[in-house]
């Protein structure tokens, strides 16, 4: 079993971490990786965290997107040989059980397609409705597992109430993603470890990984971005400790790096990337961080194979290296 001591010892060499990490990667998922088509459907958000581009108080222009549009994209995400669509957006009581859920069947009866929710916090028995009506996979981040950090950047909430929820989903029978933010401000080495573990603890089947970058016009706006050798080391930790969770090269690691970063990404543990589907214009305003860089489906199908990766035809669930 690896403790968190050899995981402090691994990173005093990042060139072997990440050669580990790429093959533990290779291992488990081969050269595939697993494309994802995310639509953000909505940037009206109750929340007020303090990092976040799109809380409640942001003076930013919202917009929803309807049954028919996300119906649309998502048969554009199956036409383009992706098989699972990401249903992201802040949390947006207008979206009633009754409406995601119509939106879930619609998508199930008009495609093939997975689909996983990013929505937020919500009554538990809409997380079951929404399983029942055809949803599988959920992403719930815990954004850090340092306590007293948790509380200060989420007014009013406890970590623990958050990790509630990941339990209901994963009872439900729900494919459950945690994550953390990376450089997030108050944090330090010693709580991204820990973050790791924690995700190692309670058997996430995938771990999101971005780095924080700043927002304007938030509260942590003065705050800077990570390195992102820091990021790329942290995921390739996440790899060696986790072995066999979906791992995303996550557009917040993109934005912040450059080509050479997603690539290292890949090379270091990562094995999903989320192209986005969101239309154009409204792309713009999901701005929960400046300079966002989203990664499109035409550039992931020229550099993927110019990298020795293949794009994934199966549906990209977890594959579990024991069972
Ligand atoms: N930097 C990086 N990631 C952020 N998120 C929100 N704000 C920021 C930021 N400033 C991430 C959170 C959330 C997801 C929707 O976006 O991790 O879960
Ligand atoms: Fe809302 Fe999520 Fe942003 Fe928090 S991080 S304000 S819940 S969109």
């Amino acid at each position: 079993m690896f403790k968190k001591c050899d995981a402090k010892e691994l990173l005093k060499n990042p060139e072997m971490l990440k050669l580990e990490a790429g093959k533990i990667r290779k291992k488990v998922y081969g050269d595939e990786i697993f494309l994802r088509g995310i639509i953000e459907f909505s940037n009206y958000c109750r929340k007020n965290c303090l990092y976040c581009g799109i809380r409640k108080s942001s003076p930013i222009e919202r917009y929803r997107l309807f049954k028919d549009e996300i119906v649309y994209k998502a048969k554009i995400i199956e036409k383009s040989g992706i098989k699972t669509v990401v249903l992201q957006s802040g949390e947006d009581l207008l979206y009633t059980r009754d409406y995601l859920c119509e939106i879930i069947k619609e998508i199930k009866k008009e495609t093939h397609l997975t689909i996983t929710l990013c929505i937020g916090e919500r009554a538990p028995d809409d997380y079951k409705a929404f399983f029942d009506a055809g949803a599988k996979r959920f992403l719930i981040k815990h954004e850090t597992s340092n306590e007293k950090v948790y509380e200060r950047l989420h007014p009013g909430e406890k970590l623990s109430d958050r990790l509630k929820i990941y339990d209901q989903l994963k009872k439900i029978g729900y494919e459950v993603g945690l994550g953390n933010i990376i450089g997030l401000p108050f944090t330090d080495l010693e709580d991204y470890i820990n973050d790791i573990f924690l995700m190692k603890e309670l058997d996430c089947d995938m771990a999101g990984m971005g780095p924080f970058i700043p927002s304007g016009g938030t509260p942590l706006s003065g705050y800077s971005a990570p390195h992102i050798d820091l990021v790329i080391n942290m995921v390739a930790l996440a790899r060696v400790v986790l072995q066999d969770v979906n791992i995303p090269a996550t557009t917040a690691l993109y934005t912040l790096g450059d080509l050479s970063a997603l690539i290292n990404a890949l090379n270091s543990g990562c094995n999903v990337i989320m192209p986005n589907f969101t239309p154009e214009l409204k792309r713009k305003k999901y701005s929960i961080y400046d300079g966002k860089r989203p990664v499109s489906i035409d550039f992931v199908k020229k550099i993927l194979p110019e990298q020795g990766f293949r794009i994934s035809d199966s549906y990209g669930y977890r594959r579990r290296l024991y069972v």
